[in-house]
């Protein structure tokens, strides 16, 4: 391989095959726009679309060929002459121009959609080629359905193609249907059959019907493909095209693998570019998307996130800001460990002693099987209720209610105080008041309740629940905090702590009771 052979082009067809995404329509506005990402993600070619298709692929082929400069823009044609001289129409004010004319050479294709015999088809590819190179320089041409193309007849078009003209010979496995080994053999039978195949660059374009459009790629590549045509997050017909960054990062990070080979990408555009393709397209990127996905760099496992913070090549292939993602996560959920608490904890600003850490961890468990992901608000949260907050002489083990329109609100609590389990039920004017009455009962205690507010502390209706309270025992009055997923839960604890506060100062009893019945929710 030359040394300029070690350039991979990268032809980016998100305008023109991403578009034809079921239900995607994109305006000339964010058709610049998206041309403009991709020129400063540093892609050598825009297929910016189709202009025979219609008026308004026409004026978005138009509108980027006049404002983007520095790449080459292309525009898709049949080999009709009518497609050639259009696209040649909305391309001419571009810098570097190219004309993309295409035709089927799979039998399926010239026997049932095209009608026309082996040679019909290279008379026309050629009369397409010459047609658009006497209009522009720079002329690629596609068989489209290469890859269910009998090989010899394949070699044939290519060799008569580059001989009309064609400076690039794409292969497109238009339907997804090529397995990588087999992709890359046919490309080396084209190094090898087509006499003239150094003067034209050799291009792939992969479809991802059966999800190997990357791989049938990379395999091209690896038998001599020297441009590979490809889509922002793999959107285009169907199941999609290869995705740029995919290949791109594939290459990059395989550089070992692949004999160093290199493409032009600055490879920190790519998670700005994917989101805004989404947002224009209105195709939301699925969660586990290699390399822009959501969950690309996310960490769940407590023995995923362990390794990544001894080391994180134990479990990253790629640094996520070579990416343009600011830095790996660790999600703390139901799978994370305390290894992933500690860092989180301390990041957070808290400095936890062992048994503070134990406790933690503990209640950090208990919400994390309640809730799907545990953020840091709901974190501070627990840390600011945490073990040692306030003294736990009595500590809640069990709580239920029963509660609805036609039943007496009922709670039955169980406390610990040390060793001694306590247990009793209560009824209330609700489900809050009836644990109060219960905990009351258990402890001895007897409270006026002054304030209760309650606040969700994240979002959605799994968050936790934050109960803040104010009771008067006696002549003291103490403040309680309890949180949960369940507000009933986050009521109870918050009234536990303020008993506990309230006997650890020598109160608790003597409290009115029964005059804070109606301010219990
Ligand atoms: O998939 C395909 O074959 C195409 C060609 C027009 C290149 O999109
Ligand atoms: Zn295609």
């Amino acid at each position: 391989m030359s040394a300029d052979s070690k350039r991979i082009i990268i032809f980016d067809t998100t305008l023109r095959d991403g578009e034809q995404s079921p239900g995607v329509s994109l305006n000339i506005k964010e058709k610049v726009m998206i041309a403009r990402a991709l020129a400063k993600l540093g892609v050598d070619a825009i297929e910016a679309g189709f202009p025979v298709s219609s008026p308004g692929d026409f004026e978005g082929v138009s509108a980027v060929a006049g404002e983007i400069g520095g790449v080459t823009v292309c525009g898709l044609a049949r080999c009709v002459e009518k497609d050639i001289t259009r696209a040649w129409e909305a391309l001419k004010r571009a810098e570097k121009p190219r004309i993309h004319v295409f035709l089927a050479t799979s039998k399926i294709h010239r026997q049932f959609k095209l009608r026309k015999a082996e040679e019909e088809i290279i008379r026309l590819a050629v009369e397409g080629v010459k047609l658009a190179r006497s209009l522009c320089r720079d002329v690629e041409f596609s068989p489209e359905d290469a890859s269910r193309t009998e090989p010899q007849f394949l070699a044939e078009v290519v060799e008569a193609v580059i001989a009309a003209g064609a400076s690039t010979v794409n292969i497109p496995d238009t339907v997804g249907y090529a397995m990588p080994a087999e992709f890359g053999r046919l490309i080396a039978h084209l190094v090898a059959n087509v006499p003239n195949i150094g003067k034209a660059a050799i291009s792939v374009h992969c479809h991802n019907d059966l999800g190997l459009a990357t791989a049938n790629s990379l395999a091209a590549v690896a038998a001599g493909a020297r441009q590979v045509e490809c889509t922002i997050n793999g959107i285009g017909e169907r199941a999609g095209n290869a995705a740029l960054e995919e290949v791109v990062m594939g290459l990059a990070t395989r550089a070992d693998f692949f004999g160093r080979i290199r493409t032009g990408i600055n490879s920190r555009s790519i998670f700005q570019i994917s989101r805004l393709v989404s947002s224009l397209t209105g195709m939301p990127v699925q969660r586990n998307k290699s390399i822009v996905g959501e969950n690309a760099f996310a960490h769940s496992s407590g023995i995923h996130q362990d390794g990544v913070l001894k080391e994180r090549s134990t479990y990253e292939i790629i640094r996520p800001q070579d990416v343009g993602v600011a830095e790996s996560q660790l999600i703390l959920d139901k799978h994370s460990g305390r290894h992933a608490l500690k860092v989180r904890v301390a990041k957070l600003g808290y400095e936890l002693s062992a048994e503070e850490l134990d406790a933690l961890f503990a209640r950090f468990k208990e919400l994390a099987d309640k809730k799907r992901e545990v953020y840091d608000a709901d974190l501070e949260a627990l840390l600011e209720d945490r073990v040692g907050a306030a003294p736990s002489i009595f500590q809640l083990e069990h709580l239920s209610v029963t509660a609805g329109t036609s039943v007496v609100p009922t709670a039955t609590i169980r406390l610990r105080r040390d060793k001694e389990v306590l247990q009793d039920a209560a009824c209330g004017d609700g489900p809050v008041d009836a644990v109060y009455k219960a905990m009351e009962r258990l402890t001895g205690t007897s409270g006026k309740l002054l304030d209760y507010q309650l606040r969700a502390v994240t979002r959605g209706t799994e968050a936790m629940g934050e109960v803040m309270l104010a009771v008067q025992f006696g002549t003291v009055t103490v403040n309680g905090r309890g949180v949960s997923t369940d507000i009933i839960e986050a009521s109870g604890r918050a009234y536990l702590e303020a008993i506990n506060r309230s006997l650890a100062r020598g109160a608790g009893k003597g409290g009115t009771a029964g005059g804070g019945k109606s301010k219990r929710k």
